[in-house]
């Protein structure tokens, strides 16, 4: 049986209404202009996002994509013999968990799917899909977001948890943000319980800064829905035409760095906030960090975190890793 559930509390329409507010009022009001990367994510910021996952330069999903086909008997045999909850935040489109999700019926593993995702576009069309593909699936989706009090799973009394952040979801907290997640999963499983995480790896600034700045611009549509967004809910008057996108490597913070820079000086209204904001010509808006990690990297957050790893899966290129965790 394959179901949906909205998690109260969490998506909850007025309730997220008034943490966009509050969000877009924060984060416009900071000397450092910033909005949260989450709000890109409705109908249109999902569709642009699976626009992104085909380009040729953003090699983040192929990669992924292909460790998952190659490890159809590493997982096979990670889970023999086990009753799984599969847990997946973050699940978009569901394209490489699926792989996964074959491997485990192919290889007899009895489990249940829950997968959790803030666009409830995105988990209506994945239910769809996985009811049109996999006949006897146990599913159970959830429009959720990280944020959610993973209630979820500390309910899961019975069997072995494995909880998928894929796609380098990760890499849009910082350091501390992903210590503090990881560790609120920890607490919330099992021993025994495994955590398989996407790592984007640090790698020629060229190469990373091409998957940002494509050039059919979606990577620029895409950041800029976040002011579509404000426009359609909050009553924002942003001309998209007015900000130019810049998204580069910041060697430093390990980290490609995306801003809308306005092209000259200007008045914001938005009048759900009955607010005005000035922009200077050349002031940015910070609207998503995307992390990249070395090998040293992910051991400080397993370490730190509380989690032992079990095997770093890698595509042929060695551009991503997924890393398999365990509660020891
Ligand atoms: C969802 N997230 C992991 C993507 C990333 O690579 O940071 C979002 C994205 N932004 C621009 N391109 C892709």
């Amino acid at each position: 049986m394959i179901t949906k559930k909205t998690i109260n509390n969490t998506i909850d329409n007025k309730q997220f209404l008034k943490d966009f507010k509050n969000d877009v009022l924060k984060g416009l009001s900071n000397s450092n202009k910033s909005l949260p990367c989450k709000y890109i994510y409705d109908e249109e910021g999902s569709k642009l996002f699976k626009k992104i996952t085909k380009l040729p330069e953003y090699y983040v999903t192929r990669s992924e994509f292909q460790i998952f086909s190659e490890s159809g008997d590493f997982f096979g045999n990670l889970l023999k013999n086990l009753t799984c909850n599969i847990v997946e935040f973050g699940v978009g489109d569901g394209q490489k968990t699926r792989i996964l999700l074959k491997h485990l019926t192919q290889n007899k593993i009895v489990f249940r799917y829950y997968p959790i995702d803030i666009s409830s576009s995105a988990i209506d069309d994945l239910i769809n899909s996985l009811k049109r593909d996999f006949k006897n699936l146990d599913s159970n989706g959830l429009v959720a977001d990280y944020s959610c009090d993973l209630t979820c799973l500390r309910n899961m009394k019975t069997g072995t948890n494995l909880v998928l952040f894929l796609g380098s979801n990760i890499g849009n907290m910082n350091f501390n943000q992903s210590i503090s997640f990881l560790r609120r999963i920890r607490e919330s499983l099992n021993l025994g319980d495994y955590l398989l995480i996407g790592f984007d790896l640090k790698k020629d600034a060229t190469t990373l800064q091409n998957a940002y700045n494509d050039s059919q611009g979606i990577s620029e549509k895409f950041n800029k829905n976040l002011l579509n967004r404000i426009n359609k809910e909050l009553g924002g008057n942003f001309d998209l035409n007015l900000f130019s996108y810049l998204s580069i490597y910041d060697t430093k913070e390990g980290a490609i760095v995306s801003k809308l820079i306005s092209k000259k000086q200007q008045i914001i209204k938005i009048s759900s906030l009955n607010k005005v904001f000035s922009f200077a010509k050349g002031e940015a808006i910070h609207t998503e960090s995307s992390y990249k990690y070395n090998q040293n990297d992910i051991k400080y957050l397993a370490k730190e975190s509380g989690f032992s790893i079990i095997e770093n899966l890698f595509d042929k290129q060695h551009f991503f890793t997924n890393s398999i965790w365990q509660l020891k």
